[in-house]
């Protein structure tokens, strides 16, 4: 093949490539998309959740590293996690009186995931990706005295930190030390919620 025609092919090719990956990217909203791999041990459970599952939150200011960024997601707990934020912001602001239970929180079913990543806040933007939190509803008796939740925290590159329950003493002073502190909420904050068209 002479010069100008392989050229013209290799600009052709290019246009092709070029054209593709920008209908790819405008296909997939960049909260699809993420950097976190999955823990081998938990593929099964939280395998394509970006996509596919319900985002609960934007990219939210932590409640609880003021230097970072979260987004939550939840593969069925969705309406639960809702009706518990509203109940919470509705008792906060008509000024109620928490201890009289008139928080209508509900529990969430067995199998359900929430799922937080956490994002570091670069010139406050959401920037390094840091950390996946997530919380599992299991069985009843799994760990029954809190909630039958099983904790795991793992890093970007899939890589668990902790994974357990009450009964493993790290996730005791890790994780359980403050979720317990919202037992009434089903030891979920659902702290930051945006209404999403899934
Ligand atoms: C110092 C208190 C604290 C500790 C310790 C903690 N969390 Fe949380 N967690 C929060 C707060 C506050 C939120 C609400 C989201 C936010 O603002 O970061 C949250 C949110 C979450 C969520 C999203 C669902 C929800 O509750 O709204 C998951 C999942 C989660 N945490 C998992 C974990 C795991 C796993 C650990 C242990 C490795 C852990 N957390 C340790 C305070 C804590």
């Amino acid at each position: 093949m002479n010069k100008p025609k392989l050229l013209i092919l290799s600009i052709v090719l290019f246009s092709t490539v070029l054209l593709s990956s920008r209908l790819l990217w405008a296909d997939m909203p960049p909260y699809q998309q993420t950097e976190f791999k999955i823990p081998e041990s938990y593929q099964d459970n939280i395998k394509g959740y970006p996509s596919s599952w319900r985002r609960l939150s934007g990219y939210e200011y932590s409640a609880l590293h003021w230097d970072q960024f979260v987004v939550v997601y939840t593969n069925n707990g969705g309406d639960i996690y809702a009706n518990n934020h509203f109940e919470f912001m509705r008792i906060y602001e008509e000024d109620l009186d928490y201890e009289e239970g008139e928080a209508s929180y509900k529990d969430y079913a067995v199998g359900t995931i929430l799922l937080k990543e956490s994002f570091l806040s670069q010139n406050s933007r959401p920037g390094l990706s840091l950390l996946l939190s997530g919380m599992i509803k299991r069985e009843k008796g799994y760990d029954s005295a809190f909630g039958d939740w099983e904790y795991f925290q793992s890093k970007k590159n899939g890589e668990i930190i902790v994974s357990g329950n009450s009964k493993d003493a790290e996730i005791q002073t890790m994780c359980i030390g403050c979720h317990s502190n919202i037992q009434d909420k089903d030891f979920v904050f659902a702290t930051h919620y945006s209404l999403s068209p899934r």
